[in-house]
């Protein structure tokens, strides 16, 4: 569904992005974990043309997307959903009003917007908050609106940039449960920039590695957490392991999933479900410095 293949960026003389290359399918969810400056942002901005790499190219279902202008352009980034750090709500509109401002500005008539917005806010289960205005939400509930604004325009890919990082701690997990839900449906590809290394080895099928503007490894979370001996795959192994001796417990967790989530049905319930199993304390709260 997705490619990107040999992506650079620069500003100035410093090299944002250099060479990135990977494939995403329909339905898989790829993490990407990386020290700050590694070029997570950039790479995801680039993914939805906010900003226009120097070299590479980007093919979404086949099309390339450096080739789309006007209204394809617009339809595309439709079709690509972005999730920020920060909520961005409009304060003075109430939640489903925010919710229903993306299919709005996209064309659709008002009553198919609000309708969107409604079936959204169910899905992240905030549908009792539709007439309440933002100042009213809690963190974690303001953050499930920006999702919810994010999927009632169905886009088929989801960016995910740092979506629970300047969250309370103990809101953050009801925006994971979401987010391993949202995975666990397999209707949608996302890609989820994440410092939460114990739920980005429960959910994505695949893991990248960042560092300096290259992916450095990239595979199977257990390969390339486990598995590899890239000094990035250590660094997140060892710093992981200093503070949760747990790493082999949620590599478990997830090979568990793997066998439970055989029917669409366990599916939806198997990101859930497994968040609930982590054990408490399991958060990740590291920074890492390149
Ligand atoms: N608009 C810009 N102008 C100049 N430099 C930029 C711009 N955007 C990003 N950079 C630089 O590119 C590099 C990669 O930035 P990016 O925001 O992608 O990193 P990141 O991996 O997302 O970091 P963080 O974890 O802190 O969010 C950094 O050195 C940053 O300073
Ligand atoms: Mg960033």
């Amino acid at each position: 569904m997705l490619q990107v293949h040999q992506l650079t960026k620069r500003f100035g003389d410093h090299v944002a992005l250099d060479a990135v290359s990977f494939d995403l399918k329909a339905g898989e969810t790829l993490a990407i974990l990386g020290p700050s400056g590694s070029g997570k942002s950039t790479l995801l901005r680039c993914i939805q043309r906010l900003i226009a790499p120097d070299s590479g190219e980007i093919w979404f279902c086949g099309q390339p997307v450096s080739q789309l202008r006007g209204e394809e352009l617009r339809a595309y980034r439709r079709r690509v959903g972005f999730v920020f750090q920060h909520p961005h709500l409009i304060e003075h509109m109430t939640v489903l009003e925010n919710v229903a401002l993306g299919p709005v500005m996209a064309g659709l008539s008002t009553n198919v917007a609000l309708r969107l917005a409604a079936a959204a806010l169910e899905r992240v289960q905030l549908s009792d908050k539709a007439r309440a205005y933002p100042a009213s939400l809690s963190g974690g509930e303001r953050q499930r609106a920006a999702i919810a604004r994010t999927l009632a325009l169905e886009p088929q890919l989801i960016l995910w940039d740092e979506p629970t990082s300047a969250l309370d701690p103990i809101l953050v997990d009801e925006v994971l449960a979401i987010m391993a839900e949202l995975a666990s449906r397999r209707d949608r590809a996302m890609i989820v920039v994440t410092h939460e290394i114990p739920f980005a080895l429960a959910v994505a099928d695949r893991m990248a590695l960042m560092e300096r503007g290259k992916i450095v490894v990239q595979g199977e979370p257990e390969e390339v957490l486990v598995g590899s001996d890239a000094p990035l795959s250590r660094k997140f192994r060892r710093l992981y392991e200093v503070r949760y001796a747990g790493l082999y417990h949620h590599i478990g967790t997830r090979r568990g999933r793997k066998e439970a989530a055989r029917s669409r049905s366990q599916q939806r319930l198997a990101g859930a479900a497994l968040l609930r199993r982590l054990p408490a304390g399991w958060r990740w709260k590291g920074t890492i410095s390149g």
